[in-house]
């Protein structure tokens, strides 16, 4: 049995199937075309570029934890025109869409940023990271509906390419920021970001990082990411691209249920750089065994009439 694994689209973003890599994970794409057929995922997404280069935090900024990993890496990065000049031509021969993720510290270097990606041939879209726990205001946009609001809305304005916001998870209200986000004109949403964390080497008696907080990722995280994508799932009509401590198909298949268009596989390609085309083929063997023909079939089928959802069925 043929299995239909394109998804839905995500606004003028059309994702060859559902399976992306998550950025920070994956670097440029290029690192890994060694390893496996890069062409075949849904999509790749790079490292975050900034307006300018970072060189990133102090060490440590990798700290191992149960079932997850700590970053404080700080966004280093050679900054957006490296990017632009050395990937953009590579990217440009590939048949996988590259979507370019970018921080910076106002609306306004958002939007210029956007202006510089908009004609580079090999960029498919923009992923505007407002989530980021490692450096100096990086939460600040992401944590508020109104910065959100105002970020998203002068990167629409100033470009055409598809816009993702990628949300973070260390908020009270996950769904007004998602709102914040449609409602401004993103075309997606994703989530989540990492959690904020921190380890104690208790040899030392100090935090292991050197930022003494920094990110969670993994598979620590997977339910709280579930949550998040179930809950802004059902408040926003764009689409929802799911991220946090997915490794396997049946993982994917939690999020597509849960509502999510697509998923974005993250640090697991640290310990198992096969995760993302494995993930990609169980989901058509998962399908293939269920009889189900086109995964979009699949998306939201988890979710309970909102009575339920709340307790509220006694
Ligand atoms: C980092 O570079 O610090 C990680 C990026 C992020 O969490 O958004």
């Amino acid at each position: 049995m043929t299995v239909d694994l394109a998804p839905s689209r995500a606004g003028a973003l059309v994702l060859r199937n559902p399976v992306l890599t998550a950025s920070g994970t994956f670097g440029y794409g290029t690192e890994y075309e060694s390893i496996f057929d890069i062409q075949r995922l849904g999509a790749i997404v790079c490292k975050t570029a900034t307006r300018h280069p970072r060189s990133g935090n102090a060490p440590a900024r990798i700290a191992e934890t149960p079932s997850g990993m700590l970053n404080s890496i700080g966004l280093q990065n050679v900054g957006l025109e490296a990017v632009v000049r050395d990937k953009g031509p590579i990217w440009a021969g590939w048949q996988v869409p590259v979507i370019v993720n970018i921080a910076a510290e106002s609306g306004a270097e958002f939007a210029e940023m956007a202006v510089m990606l908009g004609d580079v041939p090999g960029v498919a879209g923009l992923e505007l990271n407002i989530s980021c726990p490692n450096v100096a205001g990086g939460l600040d946009f992401g944590t508020d509906p109104v910065l959100t609001a105002e970020v998203v809305s002068a990167v629409r304005r100033s470009t055409k390419l598809p816009i993702i916001a990628k949300l973070t998870p260390n908020v009270t209200d996950i769904v007004s920021i998602a709102r914040a986000c449609e409602d401004a004109g993103a075309d997606a949403v994703s989530l989540i970001n990492t959690l904020v964390g921190m380890v104690i080497d208790i040899r030392t008696r100090r935090p292991i990082l050197g930022t003494v907080s920094g990110g969670l990722s993994g598979p620590a995280i997977k339910p709280v990411a579930l949550a998040a994508v179930y809950r802004v799932a059902g408040a926003v009509r764009i689409p929802v691209i799911g991220i946090g401590g997915i490794r396997t198909a049946e993982d994917a298949l939690e999020f597509i249920m849960a509502g999510a268009s697509a998923v974005q596989v993250g640090s697991v390609s640290f310990v198992d750089p096969w995760t993302a085309p494995n993930v990609l083929s169980g989901l058509q063997d998962w399908c293939s065994e269920e009889g189900v023909d086109a995964v979009r079939d699949l998306i939201g089928v988890g979710r309970v009439p909102p009575r339920l959802a709340t307790g509220e069925h006694r």
